[in-house]
């Protein structure tokens, strides 16, 4: 019957969830290798996504391909062969040119952090918006809003040298966030810290991924990992051998 059809049509439609379009994944790897010149492959037929707003770890022992998967995705490396998209943009089709476009729209987070030591917290972190040309005045108050969140708003005068290990990867993933980027990724950003400290810092990426960035971070910390229960991606000499979901992290 014609009535009866329509109102099981509109109680089923009632009881399925909202289905949004599914986001276009924020990271696409297709079949990526990477071989060093003169060295062996690091990364062999690598495949996966990463959908917009999803975080993931990449673990694996070391010389298993993190940092040089996160390298092909912040265009640090490029892969031998397949193809890495980010952002709906085919990295491979990316100039040299284009190169500082696509960096906006990731942030990077290394162990070392990379500071300039010689400068002070708030420079460091305002180094990227003086790249992208952001007026002085914006600036000050972008930097500002990362420090703030990352708790080191009164450090903003003092240099890298006279913080703590844990503070001065702060200022790096202050300078990784500053611009908002869709996308972070950090390389083992808790290497240097004690368990405390990095269970801190893993807070703060998952606060990013609580405001809607996709965040990708490497580390051998299976503490860490278990602890945070998130979505693991697990490489051995440069192959993808596990991919386990949120739930399923024990
Ligand atoms: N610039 C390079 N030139 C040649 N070989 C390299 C280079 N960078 C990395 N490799 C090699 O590629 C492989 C993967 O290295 P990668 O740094 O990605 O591993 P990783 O998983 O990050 O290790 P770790 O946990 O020690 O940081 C290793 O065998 C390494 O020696
Ligand atoms: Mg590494």
């Amino acid at each position: 019957m014609p009535a009866r059809a329509g109102l099981a049509a509109t109680l089923a439609h009632a009881m399925l969830p909202a289905s949004p379009e599914p986001a276009a994944p924020v990271i696409r790897l297709d079949q990526v290798s990477k071989r060093y010149p003169g060295g062996h492959e690091a990364l062999s037929q690598l495949s996966f996504e990463l959908g917009a707003g999803e975080m993931a770890f990449v673990t694996g022992h070391s010389g298993a391909g993190k940092s040089t998967l996160l390298k092909l995705l912040g265009l640090l490396e490029r892969p031998s062969h397949g193809a890495v998209m980010v952002g709906g943009v085919n990295l491979g089709s990316v100039r040299r040119s284009g190169i500082p476009r696509l960096r906006r729209q990731v942030g990077m987070v290394f162990q070392d952090h990379r500071l300039l030591m010689d400068r002070s917290v708030f420079a460091n972190v305002e180094l990227p918006l003086v790249v992208a040309g952001v007026p002085p005045a914006e600036r000050g108050k972008r930097v500002r809003a990362a420090l703030e969140k990352v708790g080191l708003l009164a450090h903003e005068k003092k240099s890298p040298p006279a913080l703590s290990a844990g503070e001065q990867q702060r200022v790096g993933i202050a300078r990784a966030i500053v611009g908002k980027p869709p996308l972070l990724i950090a390389d083992e950003p808790t290497g240097n810290l004690d368990p405390q400290l990095a269970v801190e810092i893993m807070g703060l990426f998952v606060e990013f991924q609580q405001v809607g960035a996709t965040v990708l971070v490497a580390t051998h910390d299976l503490f860490l990992i278990k602890r945070m229960r998130k979505r693991v991606i697990v490489l051995d000499h440069g192959r993808l051998v596990d991919d386990v979901a949120a739930a399923e992290v024990v």
